[in-house]
């Protein structure tokens, strides 16, 4: 019961944090008719994607609702020209230059590195940019107030503080943490800064290890054994793309793990409170609309963001280890495997 009503105000407080910041509304019914929307014209979105795995997905999916649901319909009066980098740093420079060519009306970068290669050589075009971590951290805007360029959209900001609450309810002998992350992520470097101030006020050690590509992490996760009792990893696409890999390595080692996202807990995390990234795209998308149907300039637009956030965890994975999930988080959540939960990444 104590436990339970630990989680319950972890998530209660992050979800007040974040709506201290927030700008927006967070999804819902647009109020844009179809009638008004592109007068016969076809327009062309094109869409830098990181990588594939469930949070950016789901923030694609979120985003073409918002369009859908304003009478932007595909194939109808609008064309998603959907390109995805596989993860490279380098294919990212080349989508970048491939749309710069082809002059879309409009483009949606998805995850900060994609946004960070398009927003460079794309000036002259209305850029939205979703489930970035802080856009004026990785120079995407000038301001995430005041944007003043050709960029804006949503941050997915982390409620870091209250993910690592949850590890140390899961993990009562915790004493230290081990942070997984990739090294060229501005994103995650900026989370672990987050996190070790977390760790500080929460009384918990913490280690970092971190892998440069995806050959590198099933080694880094296992040089985490006997130094940690507990795992960390923020919303970094380098982990997230191998969640298998790392997770096939903290099962075996008894490890918990407290990931950023949701998504993350379905690819074999043990549980975590997280944001809505369908959600987080539909909000986007209703930027967009505003943009297409010439209503707002981008550069005005603040970054928005978003403030529901859900307990899910893998009753799989702690299976697996041999750990029996704390009521507080079993009642609280839902199970990341069931099919429930398949729109909630
Ligand atoms: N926030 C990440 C970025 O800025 C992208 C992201 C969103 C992500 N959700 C995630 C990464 C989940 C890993 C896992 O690039």
């Amino acid at each position: 019961m104590k436990m339970k009503q630990k989680i319950a105000a972890a998530v209660l407080a992050a979800a007040m944090a974040m709506s201290a910041t927030a700008c927006g509304s967070a999804g819902g019914a647009s109020s844009v008719g179809a009638e008004n929307s592109a007068a016969g014209k076809t327009i062309t979105v094109g869409v830098a994607q990181l990588v594939t795995h469930p949070s950016l997905d789901a923030s694609l999916k979120g985003f073409q609702q918002a369009l859908t649901d304003a009478g932007y319909l595909e194939g109808q009066n609008v064309v998603y020209d959907v390109q995805n980098a596989q993860g490279e740093q380098a294919n990212c420079v080349t989508i970048a230059n491939t749309l710069a060519n082809k002059k879309p009306d409009l483009i949606l970068a998805i995850g900060t590195p994609a946004a960070q290669a398009v927003a460079k050589v794309i000036t002259d075009t209305p850029i939205l940019i979703t489930a970035i971590t802080d856009p004026a951290d990785a120079k995407l805007v000038a301001s995430n107030e005041k944007p003043g360029g050709n960029v804006s959209g949503t941050s997915d900001k982390t409620p870091v503080k209250e993910q690592l609450e949850m590890l140390k309810t899961l993990a009562p002998n915790l004493e230290t943490v081990g942070f997984l992350y990739s090294s060229s992520e501005t994103n995650s470097k900026l989370q672990i800064e987050w996190a070790k101030a977390a760790c500080d006020e929460l009384g918990l050690k913490y280690k970092e290890f971190t892998a440069s590509n995806s050959n590198e992490v099933q080694q880094v996760t296992q040089s985490m054994v006997g130094k940690v009792q507990g795992v960390y990893i923020p919303t970094d696409n380098l982990m997230a793309t191998n969640m298998k890999n790392v997770t096939a390595v903290t099962s075996a080692n008894k490890l918990p793990v407290v990931p950023g996202a949701i998504g993350m807990v379905t690819d074999g995390g043990t549980c975590t409170v997280g944001l809505n990234y369908d959600k987080l795209g539909y909000q986007t998308g209703q930027m967009a609309v505003k943009v297409l149907k010439g209503e707002a300039k981008v550069g005005d637009m603040p970054i928005e963001y978003q403030d529901q956030l859900d307990v899910f965890y893998n009753s799989e994975a702690a299976a697996k280890m041999g750990l029996v999930l704390p009521e507080s988080i079993t009642k609280n959540g839902q199970d990341a495997l069931a099919s429930a939960a398949s729109s909630q990444k």
